[in-house]
């Protein structure tokens, strides 16, 4: 990795003059996303367990278990394998782990990860993780993952998953853990009426499995779920015991056009931008960026311009550059610099190697995006 760029600006306030596309991190707004969500879940009696995939970064995540977080939650094993590295010790698996290599990897980290939790949606892992397991005198955390009607990965809720949860309750190298169900389904739902009585369902369901865990005696101390966008729904049902929200730190075009402050008890605010550098104006009612599809992920909306003096649209005009689309009548000049709202931040996040951490003008930290890339 090369070191940062913009090394030199730190601890001044010469803000505009970082070297770009960079990714800013506002760190006031950060901070208060990360202390309201805390205390929103201290004060609804339900843990947090941050999904780290939105910033794959360790720095990121000890200011989150600083802040109360009992754990994080990663989504592939290479990120565990850096956050565990780091000094993480109660990492969530939230995707299974099936390769051969991959479940090794797995039985190695868990010997350095003192609460290392895995997901499990499939009889043939459980046998194969708890077979590895046996041979090495361990025992691995499952956690058992529930279909809440998303499809991605969990097992339905019925019998043949309360025998998944006998065999991996009974397994010598496995420990039963608790339930997982992730409702990405519901997040974006545009209604708030709706995604809660949604939600709902999905909380009655984990209660309803719950209890027939119950009846055939296999303890149940753990029930993680949720995001953001349902983090005020899901501890009405008292089913969760852990939230895993992540995108709350930073917020994006996607989420702010979802959560009405109006429905929410907390309305986070958006801390996360990328800043870039105009580098062309040659035509009238337009000006070229340098940042265009390699500094944004693509899947939602285009980047919403924030803080210009006129108004301006911000089109995707190629591989490195934006577009600026503005009134005729208008300039803007070459080398200004401007801040975009990310369409969506966690594979924005990914497209980085660092975030620089701003205090008003100035550059206060530089933090690296440790895990970033297509981590296997
Ligand atoms: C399994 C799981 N849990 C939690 C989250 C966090 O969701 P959000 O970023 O919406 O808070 C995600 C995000 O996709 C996820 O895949």
């Amino acid at each position: 990795l090369q070191p940062p760029l913009n090394q030199s600006l730190l601890g001044k306030p010469l803000v505009e003059e970082l070297q770009t596309p960079a990714l800013i991190l506002d760190l006031e707004l950060f901070e208060k996303n990360l202390s309201e969500m805390a205390q929103h879940c201290q004060k609804h009696g339900i843990a947090l367990r941050p999904h780290t995939k939105t910033h794959k970064s360790v720095a990121i995540a000890k200011l989150q278990l600083a802040a109360g977080a009992v754990g994080i939650c990663c989504a592939k094993l290479g990120e565990a394998e850096i956050m565990g590295t780091a000094g993480i010790d109660s990492i969530l698996l939230t995707s299974p782990v099936v390769a051969k290599a991959g479940m090794r990897r797995l039985m190695q980290l868990n010997e350095i990860v003192e609460e290392l939790m895995v997901v499990v949606d499939d009889r043939a892992n459980a046998e194969a993780l708890n077979e590895l397991a046996r041979t090495s005198g361990a025992v691995v955390r499952i956690v058992l993952d529930l279909d809440p009607g998303l499809h991605r990965t969990g097992v339905l809720p019925g019998d043949s998953a309360l025998a998944l949860a006998r065999f991996i309750h009974d397994a010598d190298g496995l420990e039963f853990a608790g339930l997982q169900s992730y409702a990405g389904h519901l997040m974006h739902v545009e209604s708030y009426a709706e995604r809660r009585l949604k939600s709902h369902a999905v909380m009655d369901m984990l209660a309803e499995f719950q209890h027939r865990l119950g009846s055939m005696n296999i303890p149940c101390p753990l029930v993680t779920g949720g995001g953001t966008g349902t983090y005020d729904i899901d501890a009405e049902r008292g089913v969760l015991t852990e939230l895993q929200a992540g995108s709350y730190l930073f917020m994006d075009r996607q989420y702010n056009e979802v959560l009405d402050p109006g429905d929410h008890s907390l309305g986070f605010d958006t801390s996360l931008f990328v800043q870039m550098t105009v580098i062309s104006a040659g035509s009238p009612g337009l000006a070229t960026t340098d940042a265009g599809f390699k500094c944004f992920a693509t899947d939602a909306d285009s980047p919403l311009l924030v803080g210009t003096d006129i108004a301006a649209r911000y089109f995707f005009f190629g591989d490195e550059q934006g577009g600026l689309s503005f009134d005729k009548q208008e300039t803007i000049e070459i080398g200004s610099t401007l801040r975009a709202i990310t369409p969506h931040c966690d594979p924005t996040f990914n497209l980085f190697d660092y975030v620089h951490a701003i205090r008003g003008d100035t550059l206060e930290a530089i933090w690296t995006i440790d895990a970033r890339g297509c981590v296997a």
